[in-house]
């Protein structure tokens, strides 16, 4: 495979970079520009108005996509989703409706988890999507409808650029769906699209606070464990946090629902643990804070990622404050991404950690 780092110290930062260009493309795949509105490519016509409920599942990072799609199938489509992870997906015995359709996300298409699972669904009669990044893989070659995320060969074991490859179709397909159900007026489809058109020059804008993630990294690289929460959208962001955390820093890293603190977490605050926020300004954020304030209370650490009218409003003292852009609610989870890799990356960096190839994890998973 004939893929360099170019100026990038890892393959990691490299693909952290393409994102602006990869998105822009994959969006493009999936909606007409000019029209503001999408338009599925041939192959991927899926028809969601006859659809009762959907089925999704995925392994690691690409069910932290799905999590994510969940969210807008729900809130922009009005279709209910039944969400698992593919190695639980595949034994739990899920009943599936006729005529069904299931989804199954991977970078790979080769996650052998995530085969079976979508086996399971064919045996029962369902359409299978595939969002996939590989066209040639398993997954893509058994599936009713192949979604291509045109993020371009990942070479980095932590998934990065297919994440948000990944995310961008989701939100295509969920906007397609809220249209074709009627949930969603032709003007709020053009405002979302117009959003996802907008969503490369918000990620060239977070990719600018690498320097300050930089110098955040070197303080977490001393800790031993790290808290991640989020609400509502944010929720599977602050779970992908974790996740990148401790598969390249090998740091103890959790993401929990920030409603769920006072349920476990919460126990684990002094001052020596940094807490993590994602926290965009939308309509959960007021409840996010009243989390913010239950760690402060207790000396835990905040690093707040929000924007300017949420540094304003929240009421908190953090230790660290990074500005996104403002931009609508609907896009934030892919710009959000950025800090959340970057972080990771830092850390590792500064741990000394091989990040490209971390120890005992692979690429992709061909075996149970
Ligand atoms: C491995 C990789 C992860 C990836 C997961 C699912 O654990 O290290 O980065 O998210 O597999 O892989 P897939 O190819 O199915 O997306």
């Amino acid at each position: 495979l004939m893929v360099d780092k170019g100026n990038h110290r890892h393959f990691m930062l490299k693909e952290i970079y393409e994102q602006p260009e990869v998105v822009a493309h994959t969006l493009g795949h999936y909606v007409d520009f000019a029209e503001r509105r999408v338009a599925l490519p041939e192959g991927a016509e899926i028809d969601f108005a006859g659809l009762d409920r959907l089925a999704m599942s995925a392994c690691g990072t690409a069910f932290y996509a799905a999590l994510v799609g969940q969210y807008w199938f729900e809130q922009l489509a009005r279709l209910p989703v039944d969400l698992d992870i593919a190695s639980e997906f595949r034994y739990r015995e899920v009943p599936l409706s006729a005529n069904g359709l299931s989804l199954f996300i991977s970078q790979s298409g080769e996650t052998a988890d995530t085969l079976a699972s979508l086996r399971y669904c064919r045996a029962h009669g369902q359409k299978i999507g595939a969002i996939v990044n590989v066209p040639t893989s398993s997954i893509a070659r058994e599936a009713d409808y192949i979604l291509p995320t045109l993020a371009g060969p990942e070479i980095g074991v932590a998934s990065t650029k297919a994440f948000t490859c990944q995310l961008t179709t989701l939100l295509a397909l969920a906007i397609g769906a809220g249209r074709q159900r009627g949930h969603l007026s032709r003007e709020d489809e053009e405002k979302l699209v117009q959003a996802a058109i907008e969503m490369p020059r918000h990620l060239s804008q977070a990719l600018k606070l690498e320097d300050e993630i930089e110098g955040l990294a070197k303080e977490l690289s001393r800790v031993k464990h790290v808290l991640y929460l989020g609400r509502g959208k944010s929720f599977p962001l602050a779970l992908e946090g974790a996740l990148k955390l401790k598969e390249i820093s090998y740091i103890h890293a959790e993401g929990y629902a920030a409603g769920e603190l006072k349920h476990g977490p919460i126990a684990l605050i002094d001052e020596t643990m940094p807490v993590i926020v994602v926290a965009p300004y939308d309509k959960v954020f007021d409840k996010t804070v009243s989390n913010m304030q239950e760690v402060a209370a207790r000396g835990g650490r905040i690093i707040l990622l929000t924007d300017e009218e949420g540094a304003r409003s929240a009421a908190v003292d953090t230790m660290k404050t990074l500005i996104l852009p403002s931009m609508p609610a609907a896009i934030a989870p892919i710009v959000y991404a950025v800090p959340v890799q970057l972080l990771a990356y830092h850390t590792a960096v500064f741990m000394g950690t091989d990040v490209d190839q971390p120890r005992n994890l692979a690429k992709s998973v061909t075996v149970e």
